[in-house]
C-alpha cells in the first residue's frame, strides 16, 4: 500500500493527485485498479451507504467495519480513513485513542478529520503519535447544523483569510495534506500557492494539487440531484435499472434461467 511518501513525491514532481471514496471491498478494488493515489473511506458512507441525511450518525465502529473491507481490496493506494463525528471533538485524549483504533484495527495509512481552529491540539496529538493526518477545511459536513446547510465557505475576505490561516496552521503542525471542500477557486488557489504540502479539492476549483470525488457520484450511481462540483463519468444507475428490469422480465417470462445457467 502507498504511504504518504508516494504523495509527497508526486507533489514535489508537480504531478496531480487523485483520490476517490470507497466503502467496500469491490469498490476499493475498482478504484485501486485504476491507479488512483488515495482511497478515502469517507464518513459520507453515512449518506451514501447507510441512507442517513447527514454524516453525524456514523460511528467509529462503522468506520472500522468499512475500513477493513476497503483495506482488503487495496494493493497500491494510500487508504485514508475519516474520523467520524464525536470521535475527536471532545478531547485530545479521545482523538488520539480513536485515531489509534482506526489505524490499528483497519490497516489504513492515514486519518482525515474536519478541522476548526479549536481542534488544532487534537490534530497535533494524533500526528505526534506517528499517524499521518489530512486536515479537512472549508465546508465541513459534520458542522452542517452550525453552518446552516450545504454552503460555500470562504466567500468574504475575512472568511478567506481565516481559511488561509487555518491551512497554514495545519501545515505547521505537520499535516501531510489539506482537503478543501466547497470554497471559491480563487481562495483555494491562494491557499495552494501558500502551502508546501498538497491540497486536495472537492468543489474547490482546478488549482488544488489534487482532486477527490465520491465514487458513486462519479459513476452516476447517485439517485437524485448531485452538487454542481460533481462530474458523472458514467450512468451506472440507469444501466443498473435497465439490467434489473431485464432480469425481472426474463424471470417473469421463463427466459431465465435456461439450461446454460442450470445444473
Ligand atoms: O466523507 C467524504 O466522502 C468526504 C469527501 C466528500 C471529501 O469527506
Amino acid at each position: 500500500m502507498n504511504t504518504i511518501s508516494h504523495i509527497q513525491k508526486k507533489f514535489t514532481a508537480h504531478e496531480k493527485l487523485t483520490m476517490l471514496t470507497a466503502y467496500d471491498y469491490t469498490m476499493a478494488r475498482l478504484v485501486d485498479g485504476a491507479d488512483i493515489d488515495m482511497i478515502l473511506v469517507g464518513d459520507s458512507l453515512g449518506n451514501v451507504f447507510a441512507g442517513h441525511d447527514s454524516t453525524l450518525p456514523v460511528t467509529v465502529e462503522d468506520m472500522i467495519y468499512h475500513g477493513r473491507a476497503v483495506v482488503r481490496g487495496t494493493q497500491n493506494a494510500l487508504v485514508v480513513i475519516d474520523m467520524p463525528f464525536l470521535s475527536y471533538q471532545t478531547s485530545t485524549l479521545s482523538a488520539k485513542e480513536n485515531a489509534g483504533r482506526l489505524i490499528k484495527e483497519t490497516g489504513a495509512g492515514a486519518v482525515k478529520l474536519e478541522v476548526n481552529p479549536s481542534q488544532l491540539d487534537s490534530v497535533k496529538g494524533i500526528i505526534d503519535m506517528g499517524i499521518p493526518v489530512m486536515g479537512h477545511i472549508g465546508f465541513t459536513p459534520q458542522a452542517v447544523h452550525q453552518i446552516g446547510g450545504y454552503k460555500i465557505q470562504g466567500k468574504t475576505e475575512e472568511a478567506a483569510q481565516e481559511l488561509l490561516t487555518l491551512a497554514q496552521e495545519l501545515e505547521k503542525i505537520g499535516c501531510f495534506a489539506v482537503l478543501m471542500e466547497m470554497v471559491p477557486s480563487s481562495v483555494s488557489k491562494t491557499i495552494t500557492d501558500s502551502l508546501s504540502i498538497p491540497t486536495i479539492g472537492i468543489g474547490a476549483g482546478p488549482h488544488c494539487s489534487g482532486q477527490v470525488l465520491v465514487t458513486n457520484d462519479l459513476l452516476g450511481l447517485t439517485l437524485g440531484k448531485t452538487a454542481k462540483f460533481v462530474k458523472a463519468y458514467a450512468q451506472v444507475a440507469e444501466t443498473s435499472t435497465t439490467a434489473i428490469q431485464a432480469y425481472k422480465a426474463d424471470v417473469d417470462s421463463g427466459q431465465f434461467p435456461t439450461d446454460a445457467h442450470s445444473y
